[in-house]
């Protein structure tokens, strides 16, 4: 899959704006605050239909406008196809795939896949379960269209038997056979997404460490573990045996949305104990691993944005994740930095495969 033009239109920072990009490397080179981490956004915006910096469409117009549009020419399968995502003030968003409108948006994520590395996904490790669970959702969703579908609806029955909780608690009542159904519901749906994420786990386990192993030079040996209720005892059960404990906190302790996963590093605990460049690193690692798995089930190269590519990385490491996206293991990748000589340096050897442009 290769994207060969983006032309932006009022599209946060930039009025207007177009872009020819190269197949391989594409260094997105200017100083702070030109506007580089807003085109890797609009690159993103066209595969997930949403900002990965959580965004909505509103913040996104240039100040002072009321639309901004974004239009993409990209090969894959060796036929062209235009995507163009369009949002206009107080009207509906629009997606056009091949200039058709895409009725339903869940449908377009996965057709294009992509996977961003930014300087805030530090996160992924230091922050809360739901910044794990996210990313265990992006990455389901790109390969299976039912995943979402799944946890769109496991959500919506969540709520639903927290606010029968609510209501219960409230009113001293209770409606069992009610709470059976949600039980059951939410145990056939959180089963299948409990399966999903126990597998990408499994997979992604092997590639990690790979890619850990070689950034940090083989000093240091990391692992993770999935981290669900639902390992031992089946949802329905767990649902059951807390009701007591759910009807008097008046929510569902129980289920996938409590999931996390464990991160060590050489068996510690890397919240606690991983360097800024070792967590770095350990970010970087994990999101190469979720490209690897999103290319094999796909059967083609996502997109790969590095925004700030050097964030807190050491020189060593830097030239090996230069070297790791430069190999065949990737295909187009677009980077931003705030200078080129670190890039040319160590690209040197092979000033083919990347391409700089001036912001
Ligand atoms: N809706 C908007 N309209 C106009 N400008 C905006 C809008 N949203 C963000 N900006 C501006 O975009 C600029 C930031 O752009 P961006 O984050 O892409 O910069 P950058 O080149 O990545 O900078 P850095 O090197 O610091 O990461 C800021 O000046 C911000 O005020
Ligand atoms: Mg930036």
């Amino acid at each position: 899959m290769f994207l060969s033009k983006l032309a932006l239109l009022q599209f946060k920072n930039h009025p207007q704006r177009e872009f020819q990009f190269s197949r391989k490397i594409n260094c997105l080179i200017g100083n702070n605050g030109i506007g580089k981490t807003n085109v890797l956004d609009a690159i993103y915006y066209l595969c997930l239909t949403k900002s990965y910096f959580g965004h909505n469409d509103q913040q996104n117009i240039l100040f002072g406008k009321d639309f901004f549009r974004i239009d993409a020419t990209l090969v894959r399968d060796q036929t062209k196809h235009t995507i163009t995502y369009k949002f206009q003030n107080s009207r509906k968003k629009e997606l056009l795939v091949n200039e058709v409108p895409v009725p339903k948006f869940s449908t377009h994520v996965g057709q294009y896949p992509v996977v961003m590395i930014a300087p805030d996904d530090n996160a992924l490790v230091t922050g809360g379960s739901e910044e794990r669970r996210k990313f265990l959702d992006s990455t389901i969703s790109q390969v299976q269209m039912k995943y979402l579908e799944n946890l769109m609806q496991y959500n919506q029955f969540l709520s639903q038997r927290n606010a029968a909780l609510k209501e219960f608690a409230e009113h001293n009542t209770l409606d069992k056979a009610l709470l059976e159904t949600y039980n059951h519901k939410l145990h056939v749906l959180g089963t299948e997404i409990f399966e999903a994420r126990s597998l990408v786990i499994e997979r992604l386990q092997p590639i990690f460490s790979y890619y850990y192993e070689t950034l940090s030079l083989q000093r240091e040996k990391v692992s993770f573990q999935y981290a669900s209720q639902l390992r031992d005892t089946p949802l329905e059960s767990l649902l059951e045996k807390n009701l007591k404990r759910d009807l008097i906190l008046q929510r569902t302790e129980s289920g996938i949305h409590k999931d996390d996963i464990e991160f060590f590093i050489d068996s510690n605990k890397i919240k606690r104990f991983g360097s800024q460049g070792q967590q770095k690193s350990f970010v970087v690692a994990m999101k190469m691993a979720q490209y690897q798995f999103i290319r094999a089930a796909k059967g083609f190269r996502p997109f790969l944005l590095i925004d700030d590519i050097f964030d807190k990385l050491d020189p060593d490491r830097s030239r090996e994740l230069l070297n790791i996206i430069a190999g065949d293991d990737f295909g187009q990748v677009f980077l931003s930095d705030t200078d080129s000589t670190v890039i040319e340096t160590a690209l040197r050897e092979n000033p083919k495969i990347y391409e700089i442009l001036n912001i």
